[in-house]
């Protein structure tokens, strides 16, 4: 079923669309779902939910991409323990960036880069900063290596509370700075988020500061910028970035850090970051290269959002500003009972997100198919 923008912005309320599960795509998805090409009937591993959960792209990598991995299939697979492409990668990145090839370090997907940064950088006495609602693989690696924390709840317009952090920051181990923020949505800007690493490397010059942009290509970059430059003035910042998200390539682990030398290198010896395989490579290449699809999905899933957003402030509900691929909604009901009804409709929507697990809910944002099917549902548990 293809709709198009317009027929999609026209139905908002109109609760028609046809339930239609989008599986086109097998490397959009994690681990936990795929589908699989066996023979001509490929087998659901989504057991047929929808999922707005995990905040994955449902259309997947571009045409462009999806054709490189079908040309990279060959018997050179077989040789593979010094892959082709790897390099390459490591060289676009850092000519895309304009920054040394030693600058970058490769993981598989960005989360090993978060859990080797409280690991590098925190212990019992140098607390880890994170945010609470925030991406929690750093929080949970604290608390596995018995590191000190530090969460800072999110200001009342569900933004980082930076000053907070700032003062949190002094004598900390490590700072982790998600922006955009994960599962709010909501971005700071380069100002905003110049000021306040010049602020804790004034008060507390010995804090690494861990800034995650793995949502950084959906937003317009009128609104924010990315601060990799901060990371050249100081040894002390790094940047991570994902290829799971807006290149919708999850199911194939890319991720990176921007960094001096010498962080990453502290980075690669606390944690195994994993090895980029050979057809994972010439994807995100080709991905990279591919500017005017991450251009498409950008407009792509800002339309999405418009209209899933404005389903819910129809209802009555409000929406945390989100400028990516999920919405943070105060639904005035614990998640939990959002979630199973939803899923009573075949359709999985975030986890829990404390310390607003009892009001808010993460929503995921799918295709447009997917969307318009969801909205009608949503509207039915909430009404
Ligand atoms: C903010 C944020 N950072 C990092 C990750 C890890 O993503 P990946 O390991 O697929 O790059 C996620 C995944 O959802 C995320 O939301």
């Amino acid at each position: 079923m293809k709709i198009t923008r317009r027929g999609f912005v026209g139905s908002i309320g109109l609760g028609t669309a046809a339930g239609i599960l989008s599986n086109s795509n097998i490397f959009s998805r994690g681990a936990q779902a795929a589908t699989e090409g066996s023979g001509s009937a490929p087998k659901v591993y989504d057991g047929g939910i929808m999922q707005l959960t995990q905040n994955e792209s449902a259309r997947g990598p571009g045409p462009k991409t999806i054709q490189a991995l079908h040309d990279h299939i060959s018997k050179r697979l077989g040789r593979g323990y010094a892959p082709d492409h790897v390099d390459d990668l490591r060289i676009a990145l850092a000519q895309r960036h304009a920054v040394a090839n030693e600058a970058i370090v490769l993981a598989t997907g960005s989360g090993p880069l978060l859990q080797a940064g409280v690991r590098a950088f925190c212990t019992a006495d140098k607390a880890l900063v994170t945010v609470g609602p925030t991406y929690t693989t750093c929080e949970q690696t604290a608390r596995e290596i018995g590191a000190g924390l530090k969460v800072i709840r999110v200001n009342d317009a569900m933004a980082l509370d930076l000053d907070a952090m700032a003062a949190a920051a002094i004598g900390a181990g490590m700072v982790y700075l998600c922006n955009p923020n994960n599962p709010t949505g909501t971005v700071h800007s380069a100002v905003a988020i110049e000021s306040f690493v010049r602020q804790v490397m004034r008060d507390s010059p010995a804090t690494r500061i861990m800034i995650d942009e793995a949502y950084i290509d959906y937003v317009d970059p009128s609104v924010m910028q990315s601060a990799k430059l901060l990371a050249f003035e100081f040894a002390n910042v790094f940047i991570t970035r994902s290829f799971s998200k807006a290149h919708g390539m999850a199911g194939l682990r890319v991720g990176y850090a921007i960094g001096q030398e010498q962080t990453l290198k502290a980075l690669n010896s606390a944690w195994n970051l994993g090895d980029i395989n050979m057809l994972a490579a010439i994807a995100a290449i080709t991905s990279l290269n591919d500017t005017q699809h991450i251009v498409e999905e950008r407009e792509e899933n800002t339309s999405i959002r418009q209209f899933t957003v404005a389903a819910f402030h129809d209802m009555g509900f409000e929406v945390a500003e989100s400028y990516v691929n999920h919405i943070f909604v105060n639904l005035r009901r614990p998640a939990s009972e959002f979630r199973a009804a939803c899923l009573q409709h075949s359709i999985a929507v975030g986890r829990d997100f404390p310390p607003m697990e009892n009001t808010h809910c993460r929503i995921s944002l799918g295709s447009r198919e997917e969307m318009l099917t969801a909205v009608e549902v949503f509207r039915k548990v909430l009404a």
